[in-house]
């Protein structure tokens, strides 16, 4: 039996009918085509499927959906300003090389968002804890973790 759920997603309220198994990766890519959020282990160890759920990171691939009930979800869709600007962070990932294959990317986004939402001015060590839940098999972290330097003003 399908159930309703009612929630914030990147600014909008939605409702939707789901089947209660689902996870909020399931439902955010199939359900309503929000593609940005990459699927990766699908075990909660990669980081890839990361959104914010009241501003803090969450590894879609394991919440269920029926628990983003009432809650704020943010996608890498959200980040983006009204004219379609990307984000401080996201232009700081392209100055500074950060995305190689770019399928880490998002989640690294959004878990930087959460980091500087929180912390403004993080040193290195913070920011490599940051984003330790999320895993990159390219670009070896440095240019990454530059690139959130620098989104923080300390470039
Ligand atoms: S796909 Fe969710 S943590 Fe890897
Ligand atoms: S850029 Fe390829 S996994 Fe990070």
């Amino acid at each position: 039996m399908k159930k309703t759920v009612s929630f914030a997603l990147n600014g909008e309220s939605i409702e939707i009918e789901i089947e209660p198994h689902l996870t909020l990766l399931q439902v955010l890519r199939e359900k309503l085509e929000l593609t940005g959020t990459k699927e990766g282990c699908g075990m909660g160890e990669c980081g890839a499927c990361t959104v914010l759920l009241d501003g803090k990171t969450i590894n879609s691939c394991i919440f269920p959906a029926v628990e983003a009930e009432g809650k704020s979800i943010t996608t890498i869709e959200g980040v983006i300003d009204v004219q379609g600007n990307l984000h401080p962070i996201q232009k700081a990932f392209v100055e500074y090389g950060a995305i190689q294959c770019g399928f880490c990317t998002p989640g690294m986004v959004l878990s930087a968002k959460a980091l500087l939402d929180e912390k403004p001015k993080p040193t290195e060590e913070e920011i490599r804890n940051g984003i330790a839940g999320n895993l990159c098999r390219c670009t070896g972290y440095l240019q990454i973790i530059q690139a959130i330097k620098a989104a923080s003003g300390q470039g």
